[in-house]
């Protein structure tokens, strides 16, 4: 065998399928061998007392983006991506975001140039589709998913973006057609609109009622309703950052009578709850994000839908907004919870608020962290077999876990630029102290080992199945329907 350029030995090695004890051997950017003993490499890392896992993959993060309200996120490709390979992270997908009146073209342009210069780590983008015109339909969508941007977020709320049914029918039918994969954001706008109106006419602007007009009924219509037109056309769908117990049993349901039905969830659905909006003044508005934050009752059914397969991935939906005049309190103390940025910071605690609540307490097991955090997420965006997994010809990306550390957290430790985090004074066990990617150490001994800019585009194939047995089933009514409309 050549020379390894890098070896990982002596640690203990979990993919999404098994967990072995075995060591790890690179050259350049690719894992070459893995085996029970290898000859130690130029560099040589002794992972005894570890966890090897293969590089996260947060498939749902907002950096350097502007919001559908208008509003900066506080991250750039350089801050956000640097938080996130301190969290384990080696890959991001963010949202190339289209406003209405911009074209598709110039939006991916436009989110090309921003990240080149700054990500650390490897990035793809979806798109936010903003305005599902004829063109954007036809020829430019088309486009961005052969340049390697083959999914798309649509929005059932938020005026800016909010499409209506026919339109996102339309979006769904050229996914189909030209083989991507739809993220919907479900809750019913008017549902949020109706309940808001009503609360601060009568003076209920504090953070906590941003929870109250967000009702769990807005996210279950939302969700029951993206199912059905799903199912008209039979083309899968993926609903993201899912936070209540109802939405959850229906997307269950859905997903039990062969219905194409993906979800997500995120860390904060976990482990806050709405009473973390209800603080003095406006600080609650730091809690504040969409879907809210739920109640115990609704972790636990979130949990139980990360043990049982309802949710194929796990991502952080990373809204980093200051605490400030330019996004979280427009007007100061004044601000009601309707003139709020949405969104929490979560990139560098995704996965160890994951690996810490539900590895080391059971809920999970090794396999299924790396199969949330990690190889779903490549399999769904069609990066698998060349991210998320730890194999022969994979890219060396490889996070070493210390099950061992515990940390209170307190934001100095984070490497985002929100200036706060939500999980300020929580206590969580287990933390990446090593990260490669593509074979280049990334993060060791607490310090960033690589220049701004290193990171690469990645170009994304076709969705793929998330188990190798799925394939597409199609319901009656969608074959009759395809049938007659092609
Ligand atoms: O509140 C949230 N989730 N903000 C980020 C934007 C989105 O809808 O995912
Ligand atoms: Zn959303
Ligand atoms: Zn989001």
């Amino acid at each position: 065998m050549d020379k390894l350029d890098l070896t990982i030995r002596h640690g203990t090695v979990a993919t999404a399928a098994e967990t072995t004890r075995c060591d790890i051997g690179i050259v350049g950017e690719k894992v070459v061998a893995i085996a029970e003993h290898l000859p130690a490499g130029a560099r040589d890392i002794d992972a005894s007392g570890r966890y090897v896992l293969p590089g996260g993959i947060d498939s749902h993060c907002h950096i350097e983006q502007l919001s559908g309200m208008g509003i900066m996120s506080a991250d750039d490709f350089y801050s956000g991506t640097v938080s996130a390979a301190f969290g384990g992270t080696t890959t991001i997908i963010p949202f190339a975001a289209q406003h209405r009146g911009t074209s598709v073209t110039t939006t991916v342009a436009d989110y090309h140039e921003r990240a080149r210069t700054k990500a650390v780590i490897d990035y793809g983008f979806h798109l936010i589709i903003g305005e599902p015109t004829d063109k954007i339909l036809n020829e430019e969508l088309p486009a961005a998913i052969k340049g390697g941007i083959t999914s798309f977020k649509v929005y059932m709320t938020y005026p800016k973006w909010k499409l209506e049914d026919y339109q996102l029918l339309e979006v769904l039918n050229v996914a189909q057609r030209e083989g991507a994969l739809v993220m919907v954001h479900a809750e019913n706008d008017d549902m949020i609109r109706w309940i808001a109106k009503h609360l601060i006419e009568r003076g209920h602007g504090a953070p906590k009622f941003h929870g109250v007009a967000h009702d769990a009924l807005a996210e279950a219509e939302a969700t029951h309703r993206i199912i059905a037109l799903s199912r008209l056309l039979s083309v899968p769908v993926l609903i993201v950052h899912v936070s209540s117990p109802e939405a959850t049993n229906t997307i269950r349901a859905a997903q039990t009578f062969g219905a194409q039905i993906f979800a997500e969830t995120c860390p904060q659905y976990l482990v806050l709850t709405a009473e973390d909006m209800d603080k003095p003044g406006v600080e609650g508005a730091k809690w504040c994000c969409s879907p809210p934050l739920r109640d115990k009752a609704a972790q636990e059914a979130i949990w139980a839908g990360l043990a049982n397969g309802t949710f194929q991935v796990f991502s952080s939906d990373h809204a980093p907004y200051k605490f400030d005049a330019t996004a979280k309190i427009p007007r100061g103390d004044q601000t009601t919870f309707k003139e709020m940025a949405n969104g929490v910071p979560g990139i560098e605690m995704r996965l160890p608020i994951l690996f810490s609540e539900g590895v080391l307490k059971g809920r999970l097991s090794i396999n299924q962290f790396v199969a949330l955090g990690a190889t779903n997420h490549a399999r769904m965006y069609g990066l698998y077999p060349r991210k998320g997994t730890i194999a022969i010809g994979s890219d060396a990306d490889i996070a070493i876990w210390n099950p061992d550390i515990e940390q209170r957290i307190d934001y100095s430790m984070m490497h985002d630029a929100v200036g706060y985090t939500p999980y300020e004074g929580h206590v969580y066990k287990g933390w990446p102290e090593i990260v490669t990617s593509r074979g280049r150490i990334v993060v060791e001994g607490g310090a960033l080992k690589v220049e701004r800019g290193s990171g690469q585009f990645i170009v994304r194939g076709q969705p793929g199945p998330v188990a190798a047995t799925q394939t597409a089933k199609i319901d009656g009514p969608a074959r009759k329907l395809r049938s007659l409309i092609r």
